[in-house]
């Protein structure tokens, strides 16, 4: 038996409830991970509310077809599968499964998931929310975006889970990066890299007659419309929040000459392109390049306090639930 938070409907962070439930078997090509580290992020409160609606296509109509959410896991390998190559019994390991399952203490992942051996350097909770957020970024900065050095890009959303990287990865790049935070996370995001950062409680960049090659807006706050004057003449809108306004600019950008705004799911993407992103950042996390911005630590239990906070907004860098 294993403890784990369960869900048998759609709703508010009340639905959790947790219990004692049997430790999965592995599959031959599955290993079996003894988990120490999940996140949550503002997927799992999609996947908690079963919304958007028409995602219960695929997650269940009614209720969650997995009653264990969790996408991320860092752990120890327990038990191989007959079949399994990669990995051996006592490997740490990171990564992410869209099967889902991580509020657990134990969960089995494909060996050829997104998955791979932890630097000695680097924690279960540092490694758990690289997955989702940090494989994100490099996706939309150097697969949508191209990102190039010497070149000036803006960070919208710069203390979340997906700025904190963003700032990060864009200072690896080579760029002159500007964050765009609130008042209290200023500091935070100077101290990540950021050669400059605009209060956006106290100055509009979209109003300060700047431009950026590649403005990367994390939260969706800012759009294509209120961000082109800000952008070079070849310059780049990238949003990781998709709405049908957005779609259409995105279609129309790709045949017109000028200023472009692209978006992606990232986790639909191949999960070899995935895999090839998330070994090039535990390289830059094995190295110090980059590091995980850790806001507040939960346990299992308080998985329902920890779905609370995410849903305000306003986290700086990522939650991690220790188990
Ligand atoms: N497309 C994809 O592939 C993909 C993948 C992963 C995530 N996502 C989406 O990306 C979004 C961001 O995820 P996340 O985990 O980075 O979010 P998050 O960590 O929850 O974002 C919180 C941060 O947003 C900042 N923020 C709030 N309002 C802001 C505003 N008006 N202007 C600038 N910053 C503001 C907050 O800073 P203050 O407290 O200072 O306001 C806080 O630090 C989510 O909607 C998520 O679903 C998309």
């Amino acid at each position: 038996m294993m403890r784990a938070i369960a869900s048998n409907q759609y709703g508010s962070a009340e639905v959790f409830q947790h219990c004692e439930i049997n430790k999965p078997q592995p599959k031959p090509h599955q290993v079996l991970v003894r988990n120490h580290a999940t996140t949550v992020t503002g997927a799992d409160i999609m996947m908690r509310e079963g919304k958007p609606f028409v995602g219960r296509l695929f997650i269940g109509l009614r209720k969650p077809k997995s009653t264990v959410l969790g996408f991320e896991f860092a752990g120890e390998v327990e038990q191989v599968g007959e079949a399994v190559t990669r990995f051996k019994v006592g490997d740490k390991v990171f990564g992410g499964t869209t099967h889902l399952g991580c509020y657990a203490e134990y969960v089995c992942v494909n060996e050829n998931d997104v998955i791979t051996t932890i630097p000695d350097n680097i924690s279960y909770e540092e490694a758990a929310p690289v997955n989702g957020s940090a494989v994100t970024v490099m996706n939309f900065l150097r697969g949508l975006g191209n990102i190039q050095a010497n070149q000036k890009i803006l960070i919208n959303g710069a203390s979340g889970g997906l700025g904190t990287y963003a700032v990060q990865i864009a200072k690896y790049f080579g760029t002159e990066v500007t964050g765009v935070c609130s008042t209290p996370n200023v500091e935070m995001v100077k101290s990540i890299g950021a050669d400059s950062v605009i209060d956006y409680l106290k100055e509009d960049f979209t109003k300060n007659g700047i431009q950026y090659d590649l403005i990367f807006d994390t939260v969706g706050k800012r759009s294509f419309a209120e961000c082109k004057k800000s952008l070079t003449s070849q310059g780049m809108y990238l949003s990781a929040v998709l709405n049908p306004t957005l779609l259409g600019q995105m279609m129309w950008t790709a045949i017109a000459g000028g200023k472009k705004a692209k978006s992606s799911a990232t986790g639909m993407l191949p999960i070899a392109k995935r895999l090839a992103y998330f070994e090039e950042i535990k390289t830059l996390l094995a190295t110090g390049k980059i590091k995980t911005v850790i806001d507040n630590r939960y346990t299992l239990a308080q998985m329902a306090e920890a779905h609370r906070y995410v849903e305000k907004g306003h986290k700086k860098g990522n939650i991690v639930i220790t188990i």
